[in-house]
């Protein structure tokens, strides 16, 4: 079979097709996949009837198993800790990820990649994502803000996200958290980019809080209001979106309030921690 890739936007995302993902996929299609997955950022596989074991074996190809540390916590037991479930029922108030975000970069060494597999979309038509592209965020700062920003520190804290959702961590038990540069380099293609983000970073260390508030919301609205970093993916049942968790943020969009939404996200890690640029 032929590969063909469709861009969304020239700065990410693209469309691949061609490729049957629950068979067995050989190394120089792997190679390939991997050169879109740098290039693209985020990749959309339609139309693929992954039971949850060929979801695993597809991300395996890309690296080793993440376990979300809501597993780890006790917090969600879950169907298998190698899944993270995103079920938003009809009746649900909140839904997973509605703000911008890289997932779960409170972890000392945070996912490289995710591959989320969509079943069931909202009937009203909703639910869609966006991604952002963070090397182009750190490309459009200024170069006083690079200046800046380069060499500083960030402190993410898992626990930031749980109280966004209600949660409350047991007593006893942790969530992660880590230093992380703000500015880092991607440990493949050795790019910078920006990597913070509102879902888990708490502040830049080593300035006053309220310049780090300060600084750290133009940064998180320059992300969410510049439309040239960003695609957005509208879902059919049965496609499996794989992002680079390294460079890119998303966020999922919560327009299908009634409406049921179900969907299983593997991450995968390559072992390396953020590096500073
Ligand atoms: C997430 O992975 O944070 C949620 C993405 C989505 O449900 O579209």
């Amino acid at each position: 079979m032929m590969i063909e890739v469709s861009a969304i936007t020239p700065g990410i995302g693209a469309e691949i097709t061609g490729l049957d993902l629950s068979q067995p996929i050989n190394e120089k299609t792997i190679t390939r996949l991997r050169e879109l997955f740098l290039r693209h950022l985020v990749l959309v596989f339609r139309d693929q009837s992954l039971s949850r074991e060929a979801h695993k074996q597809f991300a395996r190809y890309f690296g080793e198993l993440h376990v979300h540390p809501s597993h780890r916590s006790g917090l969600n037991k879950g169907i298998d800790p190698e899944i993270f479930v995103i079920d938003t029922p009809a009746d649900a108030k909140q839904s997973n990820g509605e703000a911008w975000h890289s997932d779960v970069s409170c972890e000392a060494i945070p996912p490289m990649a995710s591959l989320l597999y969509v079943t069931k979309v909202p009937d009203n038509g909703g639910g869609d994502t966006m991604f952002a592209n963070m090397y182009e965020a750190f490309s459009e700062l200024s170069s006083d803000l690079k200046t800046l920003l380069m060499g500083k520190m960030a402190f993410h804290d898992g626990e930031i996200d749980l109280r966004n959702y209600g949660v409350k961590v047991p007593a006893g038990q942790q969530y992660p958290q880590a230093s992380h540069p703000v500015i880092a380099r991607h440990a493949e293609t050795g790019k910078p980019l920006l990597f913070v983000n509102g879902s888990f970073t708490s502040h830049i260390e080593g300035m006053p809080r309220w310049e780090s508030d300060m600084l750290l919301s133009g940064l998180y609205d320059f992300v969410a209001k510049n439309a040239r970093l960003q695609c957005r993916v509208k879902w059919t049942p049965k496609t499996l979106v794989m992002w680079d968790n390294r460079c890119v943020q998303h966020q999922a969009i919560r327009d299908y309030v009634g409406f049921a939404r179900y969907g299983e996200r593997v991450s995968i890690l390559d072992g390396k921690p953020p590096a500073a640029a």
